[in-house]
């Protein structure tokens, strides 16, 4: 049986409806990026790691499908309750994308506000081609973000695991849940 934490409301999304839904987006990324010469596959830190190693290895098992790189860009959060929404680039990839065919890969797309900020900043880089991916979204009136490979639609709930976190904590649970309510507003 599945221990669940006391902060925890409800298991949401399971490690094994997880696992064979990754296995799932990365045949279909295989399949739209064959013949394809290198994928850029770029994990948005902190929250993107788990899902970016499952998925990579899960496209290593492909026939077929590009090789792949992997790296990595890291954003402050900073802001992201105000109006304005500044969104700050706090690590940058190591090379140029110019040329090359680039996959964004978040843990989850909230307010949208971070992937339209990468999609324009990467944009303007110059890459030969630019796609989302996102294994979790919220369900959000009024979100217009495009996501192009999408794992799964979730309730407005605050999440944690498989990456996402709160305050930093239950990040790495294999399963994502949903945080109990007396948690988050007890911290104010
Ligand atoms: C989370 C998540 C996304 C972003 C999505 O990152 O990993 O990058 O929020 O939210 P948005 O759609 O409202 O922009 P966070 O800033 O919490 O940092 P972390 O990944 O390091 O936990």
């Amino acid at each position: 049986m599945t221990y669940v934490h006391p902060d925890l409301a409800r298991v949401l999304i399971s490690a094994e409806a997880i696992k064979s839904r990754v296995a799932e987006i990365a045949q279909e990324i295989g399949r739209d990026y064959a013949g394809v010469e290198r994928l850029y596959l770029v994990g948005i830190l902190k929250g993107a790691f788990i899902f970016l190693s499952d998925l990579a290895r899960e496209l290593s098992q492909i026939e077929g499908a590009p090789p792949h790189i992997v790296d990595f860009m890291a954003l402050s959060s900073y802001g992201r309750t105000t109006l304005s929404g500044e969104v700050r680039l706090v690590m940058d990839l190591r090379d140029p994308i110019v040329g090359q065919h680039v996959l964004l890969v978040e843990d989850i797309v909230d307010s949208g506000q971070t992937l339209n900020y990468l999609i324009h900043s990467l944009q303007g880089r110059g890459p030969a081609s630019l796609r989302s991916c996102a294994l979790v979204r919220k369900e959000r009136p009024g979100l217009t973000t495009t996501v192009d490979y999408l794992g799964f639609t979730i309730p407005d709930v605050w999440v944690v695991g498989y990456g996402l976190d709160y305050a930093d904590t239950h990040r790495t649970l294999p399963f994502i849940a949903e945080l109990r309510r007396e948690v988050y507003d007890r911290s104010g």
